[in-house]
């Protein structure tokens, strides 16, 4: 991307501005159970409105190909409407005859949301003529649903064709922070991954232990990655499709000067009696569903000793007690190092941000990012589809 020209408040000044956000948040019984995701799009919101643009939201809502109540963005409204103060003009189909109507005919003082985009197959397309057909409503495009990016959707994707476009205020902080984290943050660095798959993880940590100093592992990862080591007590399969990789991210974790912190106890059901129990990384036939007490001491003298810390993944079954310990007992440490001012904080994913709100982490992180796949797809090195179309983008200058 090249960012060729600032735009300010004045050159947006009365113009369409279509917005692709990211408004996939919970909804349970029609509520709205999280409002980051409509918290974190509050500076380009608040940019918009003061150049007295009218803006045109776009975004998905779950994963679907056809109109549904349960995944109607009309769930969204009064959320955004408390958020905004600002009344929302909801338009139930973007591509009815009526949607040009009321978007001229809305006040430059409203939000404007488009239903679910998700409705039209063409989205997931990437159709360019369902695009061409949304950028008629704009005048310019802004990107800020940096958590979808990773998504060669037509929203994302196609529609920048059709219009002069900027990336959003909240997207470019999160990149920004990812760049600075991987490239220039305070030593010693260290990286905390956890989760349940070794196949979701295995490109991040590839990319990771070039850029680390430490980097600890929790969840089912690292119960594979003992299993490669020739532990055959852990009930985790070894995922023998990754040895090549497991070996490589060993090799270089090595070459690399990266310490590599593996668990060494765990918290588990015993099979034979379904109970509890907390054994050492070598125990006995075990389902492992935590890290155990020995290893969260272990994980926090290394976070003690670090200047930056980027965590991605629960350690531990974290939704459900005891199994929550590892992952409450290590964000709990990392908001408090953060608090006092010693460290330096990044946490993303799905799950590791939903435990950090459940806990009550969140406000003392230094940043805590709303995106899952795209978080972890941007820190892996890939190259995002979203940031991939905005050639010759503008910058908003605040
Ligand atoms: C997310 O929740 O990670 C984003 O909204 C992307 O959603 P998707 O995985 O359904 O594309």
């Amino acid at each position: 991307m090249t960012a060729t020209d600032f735009i300010a408040t004045t050159d947006l000044q009365g113009k369409r501005v279509i917005v692709r956000v990211d408004l996939n948040v919970p909804i349970q019984n029609g509520v709205v159970q999280d409002i980051s995701r409509i918290k974190n799009i509050a500076p380009t919101i608040n940019f918009l409105k003061k150049a007295h643009s009218k803006i045109i939201l776009i975004s998905h809502l779950g994963k679907t190909s056809s109109k549904n109540e349960a995944q109607s963005l009309r769930q969204v409204v009064s959320a955004l409407e408390n958020e905004y103060k600002s009344k929302v003009v909801f338009i139930d189909d973007c591509l009815s005859e009526q949607a040009d109507k009321i978007i001229s005919e809305a006040s430059f003082n409203d939000l404007i949301l488009l239903e679910n985009l998700r409705f039209y197959k063409e989205e997931e397309a990437c159709d360019q003529e369902f695009a061409q057909k949304l950028a008629k409503f704009g005048d310019f495009y802004i990107n800020e649903a940096f958590s979808v990016s990773h998504r060669k959707h037509a929203s994302v994707y196609a529609l920048p064709l059709f219009l002069p476009h900027a990336l959003g205020l909240a997207f470019k902080k999160e990149m920004g922070v990812i760049d600075n984290f991987l490239n220039n943050a305070k030593s010693p660095k260290m990286s905390i991954v956890g989760g349940a798959k070794l196949s979701t993880k295995v490109n991040l940590l590839k990319n990771l232990v070039k850029k680390v100093d430490k980097l600890a592992l929790g969840g089912g990862i690292a119960g594979a990655f003992l299993a490669f080591q020739g532990n055959t007590s852990l009930k985790i399969a070894a995922q023998k499709e990754f040895e090549k990789e497991v070996v490589e991210i060993v090799g270089n974790a090595k070459e690399c000067g990266c310490e590599l912190i593996f668990p060494v106890d765990f918290s588990a059901l015993m099979s034979e009696n379904n109970e509890n129990s907390i054994i050492t990384a070598d125990g006995l036939n075990a389902s492992i569903f935590d890290i155990g007490p020995e290893s969260v001491k272990l994980f926090l003298r290394h976070i003690r000793e670090s200047a930056t810390i980027l965590w991605n993944g629960p350690v531990g079954l974290f939704e459900k007690t005891p199994f929550d310990f590892g992952t409450r007992s290590i964000g709990e440490e990392i908001a408090r190092l953060t608090r006092e001012g010693r460290i330096v904080s990044i946490v993303g994913g799905g799950d590791t941000g939903f435990a950090m709100n459940k806990f009550g982490f969140s406000k003392d992180l230094t940043y805590q990012s709303t995106s899952g796949g795209a978080f972890l797809a941007y820190l892996e090195g890939s190259k995002l589809p979203g940031l991939m179309a905005m050639k010759d983008a503008f910058s908003l200058q605040e």
